[in-house]
């Protein structure tokens, strides 16, 4: 099972004084999903968006927008994103006590379920939880604690990739495995060679031409898959 290279453009790292023209640039240079951020400013050392942010976004864009709740009791607001218009949302797995019922209720609200999980985090929530590893559409391992755009790329990602493959392939999911953070011409080709196929970007697709930059990564991306023997 191939699973094709997907430039996720982070939108926090966006010009916010024109931020719904930089979106529709990014989705119609070919990115997959838009990703929006939302922090809370408590789970997280920062604020960023909220639910009527997803509603505006959704106005630029027509590929699907993806809420990132890095936000403490994700279970409280699930709703409110998706009725905002969300196509998937993602939780950090560190914040839902009941992670089944949290990924069966986003389901339920009719649009598709991801799960983050941090850099320090071990594997084992989600190895006792295969059965909702097959209702997940995807897996982000992050290489930056989430907060802010631009953060160095933590070393254990390459092999946190590796773990969640393997543990895909045990569960007989098929989610996209995503790597959020740092994500950028320098990494690319480690993250796709150790699996990683769903690329999310923030300032490498932020910074200078919108456009350019997301054709960049995603053909870096797939020459790299490419080459890559599985
Ligand atoms: C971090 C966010 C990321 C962020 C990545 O809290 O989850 O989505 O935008 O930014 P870059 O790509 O600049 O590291
Ligand atoms: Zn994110």
């Amino acid at each position: 099972m191939s699973y094709p290279i997907k430039v996720s453009p982070s939108i926090l790292s966006a010009d916010y004084g024109n931020i719904g023209a930089e979106a529709r640039k990014a989705a119609e240079a070919g990115g997959s999903h838009l990703h929006v951020d939302i922090m809370d400013g408590h789970y997280c050392h920062n604020f960023a968006f909220g639910i009527h942010a997803v509603t505006a976004l959704k106005q630029y864009v027509d590929i699907p927008i993806v809420s990132h709740l890095e936000i403490d009791n994700p279970d409280v607001f699930v709703e409110d994103f998706a009725r905002a218009g969300s196509d998937m949302i993602v939780v950090q797995e560190d914040t839902c006590p009941h992670l089944p019922h949290t990924i069966e209720t986003i389901k339920r609200l009719g649009v598709e379920a991801g799960i983050g999980i941090n850099p320090d985090r071990g594997w084992e929530r989600l190895e006792v939880n295969l059965d909702i590893l097959k209702e997940i559409d995807l897996l982000i391992v992050l290489s930056v604690f989430p907060g802010f755009g631009g953060q160095p790329f933590s070393p254990n990602t390459i092999p946190r990739i590796q773990q969640a493959a393997a543990l895909r392939e045990h569960a007989g999911a098929r989610f996209d495995i995503g790597v959020d953070g740092s994500v950028n011409i320098m990494t690319i080709p480690q993250i796709v060679r150790a699996g990683g196929n769903y690329l999310i970007a923030g300032s490498s697709v932020f910074s200078g031409d919108i456009a350019e930059n997301v054709k960049t990564l995603k053909k870096l991306g797939e020459d790299t898959l490419s080459k890559t023997t599985v």
